[in-house]
C-alpha cells in the first residue's frame, strides 16, 4: 500500500505502474503554472516541452480553467448522439479560420483517434486500403494510426494493418536516400512513390504526413514537397491527411503549418495544441467527402466523441490563440530562441544542425560534424543534465533520424524564461560528458 508520505516523496513510487514508455522520470511533479513546473520537494523546473507538447497557452491558463469551471458547472459529458453548443460552435469557429473546401469536423479525445477517424473516412471514401507513410512519423497508438507509424513500435505486436508502407523521410541533413546534403530536390518523394506504386495492390487510400515531423527529429517539409506530394496523391486517386496534432494553432508561427505551403489536405486532424493540456482532437475534412462518408454510412461512435467539456476548452484555447496572437508571439519568441542555439551551435561542436519553425525547434546533436553521426548517449546525458539544472527538453532518438533535442516551450513564454533555458542548455552542453 502506498502510504501518504511515500506518495508525497520525490523521486516517485513507480513499482504498481506499467511502463509504458521506458524508465519515468526521476520527479514528481505537483504543480505546474506558465513554463513552470514544481516537484514534491519544490524543486521548479522549466518546461521546454509544454507537457506533451500541448500545453501551448501554458500551463494553468485562466481561460481554460474557466471554461472547465464552467462546462463543468453546465454539462461534462453526453450520450454520444446528442449535441451541446459548445460542440456547434466550436466547429462554427474552427471552420472560420480554416479555408475552403474544409468544412466538417468531428471532436474526439486524442491525436491517435482523430487520426483513426481520417484514416477511416479515406478507405471508405476512396474504397481503397494502402496508407502511406514517412518512415519517421509518429500519428499514434491505436492500431490504425499505429500501423502508420514508423518512427518506434512496429516491433512485437503481430502484424501492422496491410496495405501500410513507408515513404521516406525528407531530412535534408540526413537524406534518407543518400542523394541531397542540406538541400532537398523532392527526389526521396519521387522515388517513394515510385517503390509504393511497385508494392501496390492497386488499392490506394491515403497520405497521411505531418508538416513538421517532431518525433521523426523535428523536420520541416522542405520547400514544394508538399504541393508535390498533393499531386502524388491526386494522380492515384489517395487523399492527402495532414497530422497538425503539434504545429496548429500557432505553434509554428501561423495557425496552421499547411498555410505555409500553399497546399489544402483533403482531410486535417488536430490534436494536442487544440485542447491546450486537456484531451481534445479534431478531425476535418470537406463537405463533398463527409457528404460521400455518410452516404456509405461512415462510423466512427465513441465514448467521448462531441463530449461537451472538452469542446468549451477547445473553444477557450481557440479564443486565446486569436485575442493574443500568439502566431505572431511564436514567431517572435521562436526567432529569439532559434538565434540563442544558433549561437551556441558556435561554440558546441556537438550542436550539427538547428532547425524547425516558430516555437517548434529541434538540435541535432552529432559525434562529429563532417559524418553527422548522431550522438545517441551525449543527446541522452544532455537532456538528463538539463533536467538535474531545472530545464525539461526532450531527446528524439530513433534508428536513422538521428538524436535531436526537441524544443517546443508554451507560445506564451516570456523573454527572459527563453534565455534561462538558453543558459542551462548551454551548461547541460558542456557538462553531460563525452560526445558518443
Ligand atoms: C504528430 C502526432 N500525431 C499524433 C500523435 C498521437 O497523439 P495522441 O498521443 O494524443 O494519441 C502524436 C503524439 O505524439 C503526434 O506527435
Amino acid at each position: 500500500m502506498t502510504t501518504a508520505a511515500s506518495a508525497a516523496s520525490s523521486p516517485p513510487v513507480t513499482d504498481q505502474l506499467i511502463r509504458y514508455g521506458g524508465e519515468f522520470a526521476d520527479v514528481l511533479i505537483e504543480r505546474a503554472r506558465g513554463s513552470w513546473l514544481t516537484t514534491a520537494d519544490g524543486r521548479r523546473i522549466l518546461d521546454f516541452t509544454s507537457g506533451q507538447m500541448c500545453a501551448t497557452l501554458g500551463h494553468g491558463h485562466p481561460a481554460i480553467l474557466d471554461a472547465m469551471r464552467d462546462a463543468g458547472e453546465r454539462v461534462v459529458h453526453l450520450f454520444s448522439g446528442f449535441l451541446s453548443r459548445d460542440v456547434t460552435e466550436l466547429a462554427r469557429e474552427l471552420m472560420a479560420v480554416l479555408p475552403e473546401p474544409l468544412a466538417r469536423a468531428m471532436f474526439l479525445s486524442t491525436g491517435g483517434e482523430a487520426n483513426e477517424a481520417a484514416l477511416r473516412l479515406a478507405k471508405l471514401h476512396t474504397g481503397g486500403h494502402e496508407v502511406l507513410a514517412f518512415a519517421g512519423s509518429w500519428h499514434g497508438m491505436t492500431a490504425g494510426a499505429a500501423a502508420s507509424t514508423y518512427s518506434a513500435g512496429r516491433r512485437g505486436y503481430g502484424p501492422a494493418l496491410p496495405g501500410t508502407m513507408a515513404l521516406p523521410t525528407p531530412n535534408a541533413y540526413r537524406c534518407p536516400i543518400a542523394h541531397c546534403r542540406d538541400r532537398c530536390d523532392l527526389a526521396c518523394l519521387d522515388a517513394g512513390m515510385a517503390l509504393a506504386d511497385a508494392q501496390s495492390v492497386g488499392s490506394p487510400a491515403a497520405v497521411i504526413a505531418e508538416p513538421i515531423l517532431s518525433v521523426g527529429g523535428i523536420v520541416p517539409l522542405p520547400e514544394g514537397y508538399l504541393a508535390r506530394l498533393k499531386e502524388h496523391c491526386e494522380r492515384r486517386g489517395m487523399l492527402l491527411i495532414l497530422d497538425e496534432a503539434q504545429s496548429a494553432l500557432g505553434r509554428v508561427g501561423a495557425m496552421f503549418a499547411f498555410e505555409q505551403h500553399g497546399v489544402v489536405p483533403d482531410v486535417l486532424t488536430l490534436s494536442k495544441t487544440l485542447g491546450g493540456g486537456l484531451p481534445l482532437s479534431a478531425t476535418v475534412t470537406s463537405g463533398a467527402i463527409e457528404q460521400d462518408a455518410a452516404d456509405k454510412g461512415f462510423l466512427h461512435f465513441t465514448s467521448h466523441v462531441s463530449d461537451p467539456l472538452p469542446a468549451a476548452v477547445g473553444r477557450a484555447v481557440l479564443a486565446t490563440v486569436l485575442a493574443d496572437d500568439l502566431p505572431r508571439r511564436a514567431s517572435a519568441s521562436g526567432a529569439r530562441l532559434r538565434a540563442g542555439l544558433e549561437e551556441l551551435q558556435r561554440r558546441h561542436e556537438p550542436i550539427g544542425d538547428v532547425r524547425g519553425q516558430g516555437l517548434m525547434l529541434g538540435v541535432d546533436l552529432v559525434q562529429d560534424r563532417a559524418t553527422r553521426a548522431p550522438a545517441e548517449r551525449y543527446g541522452t546525458a544532455v537532456s538528463a543534465r538539463c533536467l538535474e539544472l531545472g530545464l525539461n527538453v526532450n531527446i528524439v532518438r530513433f534508428p536513422g533520424l538521428g538524436s535531436v533535442l526537441r524544443i517546443a516551450p508554451p507560445l506564451t513564454i516570456a523573454p527572459e524564461e527563453i534565455d534561462l533555458g538558453l543558459e542551462i542548455l548551454d551548461r547541460a552542453l558542456r557538462e553531460a560528458g563525452p560526445r558518443q
